[in-house]
């Protein structure tokens, strides 16, 4: 019987997406197949997940994934084409549903998503926007397949640049903030052990603080810079060297090239 799901491109993205599908309860034998042409690749998934259909080549299936690298995509598309799949999620950055669409047969149904690393960890934050065709349940079936690594926002297509800049290169942003803190810390006197465990610490406490309280960053930046004390004194530092402007200047590059790509 044809799997329900087949993932095309079983690499970084794609396997953490079945492994949170099959913690979701997916079955491997029945549920969910896999295409990848990285003998290695395949090797690995099958010995992950027994059970699984691993191949090289596409496959019947209802519906696909698709998770390969942006410049094999459409064409990748055109050869599953003849095994008429009824829709595709496409989580390859920057190329847009009307490219998918035309690469498929007609009147197939496309689905776009812009997922981010900690999917790899199951907390992962993705953008979601359907194609012409895809209707509600097009966009409740994508939403369930990456809910199971993180959390899904629906936007219109046209806002995906800006999700890339902001939460698909995000992740990139923290881990060079997380270098530079630790960084500071040796400089500061501390071991490198020592300095890494209160970065690492302090980012995910203040993650969790933004999360859980609700309340906005202003305001809980505020509640812990007391007049004239070290916390002003590091804020103002980092005014002065624009780091607010700096952020808002290179989500705009992000964004922007996210455009360049898929142009
Ligand atoms: N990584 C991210 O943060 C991120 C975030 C959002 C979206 N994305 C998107 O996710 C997609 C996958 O990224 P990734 O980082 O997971 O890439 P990856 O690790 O390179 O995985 C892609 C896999 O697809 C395989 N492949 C290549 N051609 C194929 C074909 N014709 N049929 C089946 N499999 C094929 C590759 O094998 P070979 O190694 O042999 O080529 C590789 O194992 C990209 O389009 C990217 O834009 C990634």
């Amino acid at each position: 019987m044809a799997p329900t799901l087949l993932l095309v491109g079983g690499g970084k993205m794609g396997s953490a997406l079945l492994s949170g599908l099959v913690a979701a309860g997916w079955a491997p034998l029945g549920d969910l197949a896999v295409s990848d042409t990285d003998p290695a690749q395949r090797a690995r998934l099958a010995e992950a997940h027994p059970g699984l259909t691993v191949v090289d080549g596409p496959v019947e299936a209802a519906d696909v994934l698709l998770a390969v690298k942006p410049d094999v995509a459409e064409a990748v598309l055109r050869t599953l084409g003849a095994t008429q799949p009824r829709r595709v999620l496409s989580i390859v950055a920057g190329i847009s549903s009307d490219r998918l669409e035309a690469a498929l047969p007609p009147g197939s149904v496309v689905v776009r998503a812009m997922p981010n690393t900690p999917s790899l960890v199951g907390a992962g934050v993705a953008g979601l926007s359907g194609g012409v065709g895809a209707t509600k349940a097009d966009l409740d079936w994508a939403e369930g397949i990456l809910a199971a690594v993180g959390i899904v926002v629906r936007v219109p297509e046209r806002q995906l640049d800006a999700v890339t800049g902001i939460s698909g290169s995000g992740p990139a942003y923290v881990f060079l903030m997380a270098e530079a803190m630790i960084e500071a810390g040796v400089i500061a006197g501390l071991s490198r052990d020592v300095s890494h465990t209160l970065v690492v610490g302090t980012l995910l406490g203040a993650s969790r603080m933004l999360d859980e309280t609700g309340q906005e960053p202003a305001a809980l930046r505020a509640a812990v810079t007391s007049p004239g004390g070290t916390t002003a004194a590091a804020v103002r530092t980092l005014e002065f060297k624009a780091v607010r402007s700096a952020f808002i200047e290179a989500v705009a590059a992000a964004v922007e090239r996210s455009r360049q790509l898929g142009r």
